[in-house]
């Protein structure tokens, strides 16, 4: 299936950052990412929809050099990092906050963030910590706890902030929403398109279509490992049709309660 562009001719602002080409990903011998192509340019805040099973997480991780990739290439800032490994991509400016807040419960807050520090050039430097802290306060009074401490949505505010506290070009997020409340998932979003907007560049994964839409510039939609929709966010949000055909799903916040 082509990829249907539904953007009436709205042009995407900024130089192309992130270009993925063709990517597929399989499992043994189960392709789940059957050529799979988008971009991201500076500054911008894409997202990339699609249902259960979809293919965007296999698509992130082999993206970011998580996973092996069965064909096609990734370029970042001019680079081709198709070969290269997790680490030379997260050195490189792509930073990726895995799906199910995944912190060290053993270590604090602070030790959980100082840890995130390491992904970027200013390594181990504590003036890192006071931004994250103002971004996200309940950091801050629990920068002593051990992370196993933390509410659910705590934890995921955490993994983001050890995420963002490396300063990345690229800041990938994958459900950051999973199983959080929706004023939890409400801060994440908005913190993170304050960033956008002081320059990092964002590409969130999400169910939560409606949600994720009202933040983002771009969206594509990927289903059953293709790209089946790309536009500019408030084009697919206008377009109820493509909603329902392509992901059966609206935000549910009684799921979340
Ligand atoms: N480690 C694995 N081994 C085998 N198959 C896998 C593995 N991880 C994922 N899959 C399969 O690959 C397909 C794509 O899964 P993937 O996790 O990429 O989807 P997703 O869009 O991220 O879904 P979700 O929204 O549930 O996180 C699914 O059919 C899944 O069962
Ligand atoms: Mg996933």
């Amino acid at each position: 299936m082509n990829d249907m562009n539904i953007t009436g001719g709205t042009q995407r602002q900024g130089e192309v950052i992130l270009q993925v080409r063709d990517l597929v990903v399989a499992y043994g011998k189960a392709e789940v990412v059957h050529g799979v192509s988008f971009n991201v340019r500076g500054g911008e805040f894409v997202v990339i929809l699609g249902r259960n099973g979809a293919g965007k997480s296999s698509t992130m991780q082999a993206m970011s050099g998580l996973i092996p990739k069965r064909g096609g290439s990734v370029r970042f800032r001019g680079e081709d990092l198709t070969q290269a490994s997790a680490q030379a991509i997260v050195q490189a400016g792509l930073v990726h906050v895995l799906e199910g807040h995944r912190v060290f419960h053993a270590l604090t807050v602070e030790e959980n963030l100082m840890i995130g520090t390491w992904a970027g050039p200013k390594r181990g430097d504590r003036r890192l910590l006071e931004r994250i802290y103002a971004l996200f306060p309940e950091l801050a009074e629990r920068r002593n706890q051990p992370a196993s401490r933390l509410s659910g949505g705590q934890q995921q505010i955490l993994a983001v902030g050890a995420g963002v506290i490396a300063e990345p070009r690229l800041l990938v997020l994958d459900e950051p929403s999973a199983g959080l409340a929706p004023m939890v998932i409400e801060r994440i979003l908005s913190a993170v398109a304050d960033l956008c907007r002081d320059g990092m560049a964002i590409l969130l994964v999400e169910q939560m279509v409606e949600t994720a839409l009202r933040f983002a510039d771009y969206g594509y939609l990927i289903e059953t490992g293709r790209i089946a929709a790309s536009g500019q966010a408030a084009e697919i949000r206008a377009s109820e049709a493509l909603r329902h055909v392509y992901l059966g799903r609206q935000d549910a916040p009684a799921e979340h309660a």
